[in-house]
């Protein structure tokens, strides 16, 4: 069993980026460096970390460890037609990525990423990526702990199918005022989700350089 631990930055108003198409990094540069430092040495006590195919569309992220000493975890990256930019920058730097795809990526689009130095392609579900049978394939590999990044409808899909154990958020103190921001969670109905209420647990709560963090944990049920 895989512990899945979210980790977010989020705005006053809900908001995972300032804008629909603005990169979440902007909220990651609010924080001091201590912050920064505690944010990176979560993702080097990790196995693997996580994000959507739209995060590396729009923040084209790194996943690495580079604000404390530690080893960079495995990177997943679920994408169902497996259309990642060929120029992103976690497809180039050589380290281990793990792309599962769905039906629909051709093979040439698998032989593209695959031909990437570090990349490994694995197929895994049908319109969508099976995100419990990717579970499965990354316990097979010895990862036990998973931290997930976003975005919103990666989160969801997570949320909706139950598997999260921990949620943390960094409370960014900005109001974003965009609707077409990408918000926290988008639990619409979908094929497969549990959209019931989920109770949480506060397990602690601090403010490090002026922002808040704030950890849940599953409560136990009634
Ligand atoms: N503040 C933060 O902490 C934070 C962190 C990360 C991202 N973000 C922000 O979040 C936004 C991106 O979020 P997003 O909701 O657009 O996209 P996302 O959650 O990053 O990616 C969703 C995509 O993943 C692929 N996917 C494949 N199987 C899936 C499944 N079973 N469930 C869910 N997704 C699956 C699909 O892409 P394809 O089918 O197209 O391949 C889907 O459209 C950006 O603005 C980014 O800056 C914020």
């Amino acid at each position: 069993m895989i512990e899945i631990t979210t980790l977010s930055e989020l705005t006053i108003d809900g908001k995972l980026a300032l804008h629909r198409t603005s990169s979440s990094k902007e909220l990651f540069d609010y924080s001091s460096d201590e912050l920064k430092a505690w944010f990176h040495g979560l993702r080097a006590q990790c196995d693997a970390i996580m994000v959507g195919a739209n995060t590396v569309r729009v923040d084209d992220p790194l996943l690495t460890v580079r604000h404390v000493e530690g080893r960079s975890p495995l990177r997943v990256i679920p994408s169902s037609d497996g259309l990642l930019p060929l120029t992103s920058a976690l497809l180039n730097d050589g380290l281990a990525t793990l792309v599962a795809v769905g039906r629909t990526a051709s093979p040439q689009t698998i032989a593209a990423l695959a031909a990437k130095p570090g990349v490994e392609v694995v197929r895994c579900g049908e319109a969508e990526v099976d995100l419990a049978a990717l579970m499965d394939i990354l316990a097979e590999r010895g990862v036990r702990s998973l931290i997930v990044e976003g975005g919103s409808t990666l989160l969801s899909s997570l949320f909706g199918r139950g598997l999260v154990s921990k949620i943390i958020i960094k409370h960014i103190p900005i109001i974003s005022g965009d609707p077409e921001a990408p918000t926290y969670l988008t639990l619409t109905p979908r094929a497969g989700l549990d959209l019931r209420v989920s109770r949480w647990r506060m397990d602690d709560w601090f403010v490090k350089g002026g922002i808040g963090v704030s950890i849940y944990g599953r409560a136990a049920a009634t």
